[in-house]
């Protein structure tokens, strides 16, 4: 078995809060080391846990793990935005969290997720997914591009 055929894809379920808290922190802690601006804050663990009752008591967001066994070792989060009012589009689907463990990277669950995330916006009529991606992240713009990703609004910042 590869390590990739051992990861199974699935829609989180409640009992997987813990987890995925625990993933998404994870990931957190990870982008925390790419800029001031990811620093994370003293609350966050309260901060995440409602995060993810959110996402799994709304119908207009969705989160999957990738489970090796029980343990879930990688998460995906998304949901539908509506745009304003003067656009012809009436949904996108944006992918606001992924995180793959480092043991369980470059296997393609973080590809088999997002694929995940693909076919629940196509359920939905949706024809667009964005996400964001950190300029500094190598890994995550070579991840988001192999996925068929390709760049669309720059976000800038200037520090005062
Ligand atoms: C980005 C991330 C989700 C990728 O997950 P993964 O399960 O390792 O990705 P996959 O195995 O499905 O990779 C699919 C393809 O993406 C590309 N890719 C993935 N990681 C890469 C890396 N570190 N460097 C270059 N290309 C990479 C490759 O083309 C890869 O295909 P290949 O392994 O056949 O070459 C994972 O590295 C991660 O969780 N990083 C930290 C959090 C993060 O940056 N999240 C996304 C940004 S918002």
């Amino acid at each position: 078995l590869t390590a990739a055929a051992a990861a199974v894809i699935r829609a989180a379920r409640a009992s997987d809060a813990a987890a995925i808290a625990r993933l998404w922190r994870a990931l957190l802690t990870e982008h925390a080391r790419r800029d001031p601006a990811f620093a994370v804050g003293d609350g966050v663990g309260e901060a995440v846990a409602r995060a993810v009752s959110r996402a799994l008591g709304d119908a207009d967001s969705a989160l999957w793990v990738g489970a090796r066994g029980d343990q879930p070792v990688a998460f995906c989060c998304a949901r539908v935005e509506r745009p304003a009012a003067m656009l012809a589009e009436r949904g996108r689907v944006e992918i606001t969290e992924l995180y793959v463990e480092p043991g369980a990277r470059r296997a393609g669950v973080g590809r088999s997720l997002a694929d995940a995330a693909f076919a629940w916006a196509r359920e939905r009529g949706i024809a667009r997914v964005e996400v964001r991606v950190a300029a500094e992240n190598g890994a995550g713009q070579a991840f988001w591009r192999s996925v068929g990703f390709g760049p669309f609004v720059d976000v800038l910042q200037r520090r005062l």
